[in-house]
């Protein structure tokens, strides 16, 4: 009886054994194997460090700790395999006030991020347009304010941009059409006016694009559908026009569309959607005609979000019969649908 169970406790025991002798060692081998960060590098940081100030929330940046290891010792801080500096993200640092400059000097920085830091206000400094090797960038929900500046168009080697929830106002610029590595664009939640230029559909590597909850205003340019978009979401501005061409079978990769609340102004009723699309929000806008035949043919409905809610559409609801239990408000303040989970067609 007794060997099977002392059996056991090894089997429990040694692994443990095993993990706290790795963890000696780790803690001995800290200063002369972890701690990987270039000397210059860490240098730039406690200078930037200085030039914020000091401020309580940066003080791990100290020599006395390993800077960036996979433990992120430093706030913030991520090393590539040669122990340069590669990325920067300050995340919720509410005793920072300003964008540092400096950050030109970490000649392996690839991705940079200012994000909750709702104590940054006044422009995004000059000194950003020097960080051409950047990959990333994301200034996000703080209070950086002004137009979106030219030099972001030197950035040429960005994949991400994300200016989201800050105060940017004035116009989508036509420089960010140099960005032809950017993939993802963020400008969601700011005070930006205007039409949308031709030129963002011109951005040959763009995939996402969101533009929600700003002031933007005219049609929306050709040029942004029928290529490699094929996440668009421009709701809550207002846009006119027709945007059939974002929904259609023309569009043919788009996998999601929110035009949602805007004051677009078409026919639907011979909208052929495109194959991919699974998220269609167009609610709110001044839609109207009939649910085209093909509607709910090629997609499974309930496995699907559609939104088209508050528009003046009319007619039958196409396959009624098949959606009878379907929840009526998916249909709800249009212009008089009817049949399905709707009253019956007269
Ligand atoms: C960009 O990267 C190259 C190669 O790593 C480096 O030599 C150069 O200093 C970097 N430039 C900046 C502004 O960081
Ligand atoms: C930043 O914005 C928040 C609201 O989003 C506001 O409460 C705060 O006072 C602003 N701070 C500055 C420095 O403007
Ligand atoms: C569609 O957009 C409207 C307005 O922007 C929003 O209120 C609604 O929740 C969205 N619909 C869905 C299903 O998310």
């Amino acid at each position: 009886m007794s060997q099977p169970n002392s059996h056991i406790h090894l089997i429990v025991l040694l692994p443990l054994l095993l993990i706290s002798h790795f963890v000696n060692l780790s803690y001995s081998q800290k200063f002369d194997f972890l701690d990987v960060c270039n000397a210059d590098d860490k240098q730039v940081l406690l200078r930037i460090k200085a030039y914020l100030g000091n401020p309580p929330s940066l003080k791990s940046w100290d020599l006395a700790n390993d800077c960036g290891g996979p433990w992120e010792v430093w706030h913030g801080v991520k090393c590539d395999g040669e122990g340069r500096i590669s990325s920067l993200l300050f995340f919720g640092l509410q005793d920072i006030y300003r964008i540092s400059p400096f950050l030109d000097e970490l000649p392996a920085l690839r991705g940079l991020g200012f994000v909750y830091m709702t104590n940054l206000f006044g422009p995004i400094p000059y000194y950003i347009g020097k960080l051409t090797n950047l990959s990333s960038l994301t200034i996000a929900m703080t209070n950086i304010s002004g137009p979106i500046p030219s030099f972001l168009g030197r950035l040429t080697n960005l994949g991400n941009l994300d200016l989201s929830s800050n105060k940017f106002s004035g116009p989508i610029p036509n420089f960010l059409r140099r960005l032809n590595s950017v993939t993802t664009l963020d400008l969601s939640n700011n005070k930006i006016t205007g039409p949308l230029p031709i030129s963002l559909g011109l951005i040959t590597q763009l995939s996402w694009l969101s533009l929600l909850n700003n002031q933007l205003t005219g049609p929306v340019p050709r040029s942004l559908g029928g290529g490699n978009i094929i996440v668009i979401r421009l709701g809550n501005n207002k846009l006119t026009g027709d945007a059939t061409f974002l929904i259609d079978k023309s569009n043919n990769d788009v996998i999601e569309v929110d035009i949602s609340n805007n004051q677009f102004k078409f026919d639907m009723t011979n909208v052929d959607l495109a194959p991919r699309l699974y998220a269609m929000n167009i609610s709110h806008n001044m839609i109207y005609g009939r649910l085209p035949k093909l509607f709910y043919r090629k997609r499974d409905f309930l496995g699907t979000y559609i939104d088209i809610t508050y528009n003046e559409l009319c007619g039958p609801i196409p396959n009624g019969r098949l959606l009878k239990r379907v929840d009526p408000n998916l249909f709800a303040h249009n212009k008089c649908l009817c049949g399905g989970p709707l009253p019956a067609c007269k």
